[in-house]
């Protein structure tokens, strides 16, 4: 799993390995990426530390040698490193001639192409059983452009097109074992966007309370409402879904506001 110190990430690691799963914990940074491990392994599960930048496919390279040679093989692969930055969003005060590209860049490729090489780097290690569960993480702003968002928005809906063009792919060409959905969480209370919800005194700010009041569930997800579906798309329960991008949002995305 990428992304798995991530605060999303790391939840979801630790369910999966209280439900058996060896964690193959993915990050760059290796006081972090152990520190999970230690965690999982503290509780009885099994996980094992990886290192790399899931945007070099050379590192990548790297760790598809270690887990070929260690494990054999891969049944589930999640796509969980992402993220936005300051430089690709529009400011309320600001212009769309002043987006800056280096950070639009380095959005798309931390999002598009971070989860596009890690399944083409670990594709293989499923080939041998012509069987596994691909997850990537997309966003409500995909499908729902939001305000603001540029960068991330365009990123996270190249996730989605990506999700529905390699399940495709990966039927015709390697039978119906290899699956690719994505997760496409609503708005969860996190550091990546903590500031722009809620004031320091714990208030909303104007734009959380507009999301609140847009959202029928009236509140912000909490990391663990991503378990059950990540369980499920890992599982055979889900084994005719593939090419999905499924919103845990509260209701975010079917309601039209009036
Ligand atoms: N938090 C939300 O409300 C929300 C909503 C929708 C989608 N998402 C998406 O969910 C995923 C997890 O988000 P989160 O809230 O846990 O964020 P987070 O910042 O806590 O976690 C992101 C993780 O990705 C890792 N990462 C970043 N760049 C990397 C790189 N180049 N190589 C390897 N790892 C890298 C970070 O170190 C971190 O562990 C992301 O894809 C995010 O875009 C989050």
């Amino acid at each position: 799993m990428s992304g798995a110190t991530g605060v999303l990430g790391s939840s979801m690691a630790k369910y999966l390995a209280q439900n058996g799963a060896r964690i193959l914990v993915l990050g760059r940074n290796k006081v972090k990426v152990d520190r999970l491990v230690s965690e999982i392994v503290a509780e009885k599960g099994k996980a094992f530390p990886l290192l790399a930048d899931v945007t070099d496919e050379n590192q990548l390279k790297e760790v598809f040698a270690t887990v070929e040679k260690s494990f054999g093989k891969l049944d589930i692969l999640i796509n969980a490193a992402g993220g936005n930055l300051p430089g690709a969003v529009i400011g309320p005060d600001q212009d769309f001639t002043e987006a800056k590209i280096e950070e639009l860049r380095h959005v798309m490729e931390l999002n598009y192409l971070g989860t596009f090489i890690p399944t083409k780097v670990f594709l293989p290690l499923m080939l041998g059983d012509k069987k596994g569960s691909i997850v990537n993480i997309s966003s409500m702003t995909a499908q729902r452009p939001l305000t603001r968002v540029l960068g991330y928005g365009s990123a996270k809906a190249a996730i989605d097109n990506l999700t529905q063009w390699l399940a495709v792919e990966f039927c015709q060409k390697y039978g119906n074992g290899i699956r690719v959905n994505a997760i496409a969480p609503g708005f969860f209370l996190t550091e990546q966007n903590r500031s722009l919800l809620t004031q320091q005194d714990g208030n909303l700010t104007d734009r959380g309370r507009r999301i609140i009041e847009h959202t029928p569930m009236k509140e912000f997800g909490q990391p663990a409402d991503l378990h059950g579906i990540t369980h499920w798309l890992c599982s055979d329960a889900s084994r005719f879904v593939t090419g999905t991008i499924i919103p845990v949002d509260g209701g975010f995305n079917a309601y039209a506001g009036v």
